[in-house]
């Protein structure tokens, strides 16, 4: 087990009666000037909003609206600009990942002149852990990237075709997680979503670090409950019991619980924020397409005790030798992907040409250091331009 300092500060208000009762407080104990954030519109559909509005009504506040999935640069520079204009004091999150990881920039950016890619890419005369940040709550809509309880935003830049992660100094003040307000998650989200939450635990599972039995026995429970409860929330929306723990599994995941102890070099999700960047896809798919070749291109002789670990404690398979079981349980990981009727090609999500991949893998490896980042198992460009061709096809799966 590796040194490792652990904090998180951020309040959980989780389950069915905290919103309309606590909501007010959880805001106004900041001052009165709110921004109010979100995305497309799916929160005037089920109701929220006018929930916010109510819970809010004695408060000023100000509204940014239109956050995309992937979430883009402009949406953080509006954000500065009304945080600038109506001194802003905290800011209100009611979203998936994409509103909380643009929110928590914008809480920087009040505090910056420059222009707010500057943050993202830390390349200003200051960075964000040099600046104040306004306090974030939100509201969380979405299972998937535990941006609820992180100090982590993934933002992107269109004109560059780039996304890169930003980490600010603070993490949420509050976050209410109500398991209620994903039952109207598409069936699309909620697969990628689940799938985010296993590739989270996958990349701090597949580690470099030894003797870790905690932190490895945490993730390995989490990982069977994300398992089980996935095809249940698919099939039966509004099972309560299933969101519930696709929630607090998604927030989980990523709070810094699981990486306690590890080395923490992570390798697939540089390599998909390169397919968001360029295909603007969704990432929770991009993993679930990236990760089952990862696993197959990593098998080795070195890490077959790890896959075979991960084959009898989370897949529950037995088999001759570790070689063998390890086989199986990557071949098991692409199966429970399929059946989430997650497509399992690029292909499958319009990528048909490999005319970016060498780029593509450039930059992932650049930005994710994966040649020598410390990660499970380091990859050179070549590697990675290899995992994007693997993807093409279902060759060595079915
Ligand atoms: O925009 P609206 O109308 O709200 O619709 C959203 C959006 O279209 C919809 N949605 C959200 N809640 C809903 C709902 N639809 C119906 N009912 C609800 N209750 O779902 C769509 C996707 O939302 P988004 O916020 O983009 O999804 P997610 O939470 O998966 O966030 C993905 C983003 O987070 C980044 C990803 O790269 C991606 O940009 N990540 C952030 C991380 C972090 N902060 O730690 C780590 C992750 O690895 C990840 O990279
Ligand atoms: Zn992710």
């Amino acid at each position: 087990m590796e040194d490792f300092s652990f904090q998180n500060k951020t309040a959980i208000r989780f389950g069915k009666h905290h919103i309309d009762e606590e909501l007010h407080d959880a805001v106004a104990q900041f001052a009165q000037k709110v921004l109010l954030t979100y995305g497309g519109g799916s929160i005037k559909k089920s109701g929220l909003y006018d929930r916010v509005q109510k819970a809010l009504a004695d408060l000023q506040v100000f509204e940014l609206s239109g956050i995309a999935p992937n979430p883009k640069i402009d949406s953080i520079r509006d954000g500065q600009k009304l945080a600038k204009a109506h001194d802003i004091d905290v800011i209100l999150s009611v979203g998936g990942g994409s509103v909380l990881d643009a929110s928590k920039v914008i809480a920087s950016a009040k505090f910056y002149d420059g222009d707010a890619w500057d943050l993202v890419a830390d390349r200003g005369a200051q960075s964000r852990s040099d600046i104040d940040q306004l306090p974030v709550v939100d509201i969380l809509t979405l299972s998937a990237t535990g941006s609820e309880m992180n100090a982590g935003s993934v933002i992107s830049n269109s004109d560059l075709n780039i996304k890169l992660g930003t980490y600010g100094p603070n993490t949420p003040a509050v976050s209410f997680l109500d398991p209620q307000l994903t039952y109207s998650v598409s069936k699309w989200q909620t697969a990628a979503g689940s799938f985010d939450v296993f590739s989270h635990l996958a990349e701090q599972y597949f580690d470099r670090a030894t003797a870790n039995d905690v932190t490895s026995g945490i993730i390995e429970g989490m990982m069977r409950s994300v398992i089980k409860w996935a095809p249940v929330a698919l099939a039966e929306p509004d099972n309560y019991d299933a969101r519930a723990n696709l929630m607090w599994g998604a927030t989980m995941a990523l709070n810094g619980i699981a990486r306690s102890g590890n080395k923490n070099g992570w390798t697939v999700h540089p390599i998909e924020h390169e397919l968001s960047a360029y295909y603007d896809i969704t990432h929770g798919v991009g993993l679930a397409i990236l990760t089952p070749r990862w696993m197959k291109r990593v098998l080795s002789g070195e890490t077959q005790a790890r896959f075979a670990r991960y084959g009898r404690e989370v897949w529950h398979l037995t088999g001759k030798d570790d070689l063998d079981v390890a086989q199986r349980a990557i071949q098991a990981t692409y199966d429970w992907i399929k059946s989430l009727d997650i497509p399992m090609t690029l292909p499958g999500v319009a990528i048909n040409s490999e005319e970016k991949f060498v780029e593509m893998a450039q930059e992932a490896v650049r930005i994710g250091n994966l040649n020598q980042n410390g990660g499970y198992v380091n990859l050179t460009v070549d590697d990675v331009t290899a995992l994007y061709h693997d993807s093409m096809t279902t060759a060595g799966f079915e």
